[in-house]
């Protein structure tokens, strides 16, 4: 008997993120890439940024290396400056997106081009399958003005990043783990339901307001900086909490491959892992 698909996914759990400290000292909170939530395949790490103290984000990111996935960042508030150490450099501003794909590897900083004033936003790491560690470091980055922005039903906006809805797609491209990546906002009270790719991980993250995730008697209240991780099925109902609510709604094909990873290396094996350091102390990425 072939299995019929589940109309509506369903929150399978909830979970609020563990503040943390990256780069020089930048505090951010971690909601995947944790003890409770390492990884939800092919995410290995979310970091939510959010603050209006300069001294929470003013020593930023200098010079790191990444080798074997890809790192996303979505700027909400605030702008930072990337630079690698192959010529690649650019500021990020506020509603933009930048999709790095680092590949073989490279050296970059991130830092805050501003020194006072909100600065917001996530960044995601997506792995790359073993035919694709190695490839060459790529980056897809947009203005806001180049993200879709669609209001499917009255008092619900969507700015789609990456994968479609309905007939708008998104910007990015990512064969590999085909992502669906939003940014929902509704109204106070509103309801819309969103298509989910079939057999994707998926999560939604609260980052304003609450929502209830998931259809009638199934369906689960998420808070303001809460992160719910989905289960399967084709359609997820949303609906807004009385002050309204803003998500990040994230999805892509897990690649069910081995995730051998230190730090800013994600590879599949520990001898690839080894090589990656002796790479990089020998300047080869
Ligand atoms: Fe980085």
């Amino acid at each position: 008997m072939a299995m019929s698909s589940q109309p509506y996914a369903t929150v399978l759990r909830t979970m609020k993120g563990m503040p943390t400290s990256d780069g020089a000292g930048v505090s951010l909170t971690r909601v995947i890439g944790t003890p409770a939530l390492p990884d939800l395949d092919p995410f290995l790490m979310l970091d939510e940024f959010g603050t209006d103290r300069a001294e929470d984000y003013i020593a930023g990111f200098p010079n790191h290396p990444h080798r074997g996935f890809e790192t996303v960042t979505y700027m909400l508030d605030g702008r930072m400056r990337h630079k690698d150490n192959h010529g690649n450099e650019g500021l990020l501003t506020p509603g933009s997106v930048q999709w790095m794909t680092a590949g073989r590897g490279l050296v970059h900083s991130e830092m805050p081009e501003q020194e006072s004033g909100r600065m917001r936003g996530f960044q995601l790491w997506v792995n790359l399958p073993a035919r694709d560690k190695m490839v060459a470091p790529r980056y897809q980055e947009f203005a806001p003005e180049r993200i879709p922005l669609i209001k499917p039903v009255p008092g619900v906006q969507v700015k789609v990043i990456a994968g479609t809805v309905g007939q708008v797609q998104g910007p990015i491209q990512q064969p590999a783990t085909e992502p669906l990546y939003l940014d929902v906002a509704l109204q106070p009270g509103t309801q819309w339901q969103v298509a989910l790719p079939e057999g994707h991980s998926a999560f939604a993250y609260v980052f304003e307001g609450q929502a209830l995730l998931g259809d009638a008697e199934d369906a689960r209240s998420v808070g303001q900086h809460e992160l719910a991780v989905l289960g399967a099925g084709d359609t997820l109902p949303l609906q807004a909490g009385a002050q309204g609510a803003r998500l990040i709604l994230v999805a892509g094909r897990p690649l069910r491959e081995p995730v051998v990873r230190h730090g800013p290396f994600v590879m599949n094996t520990r001898q690839e892992l080894m090589q990656a350091f002796i790479d990089y102390q020998e300047g080869r990425f």
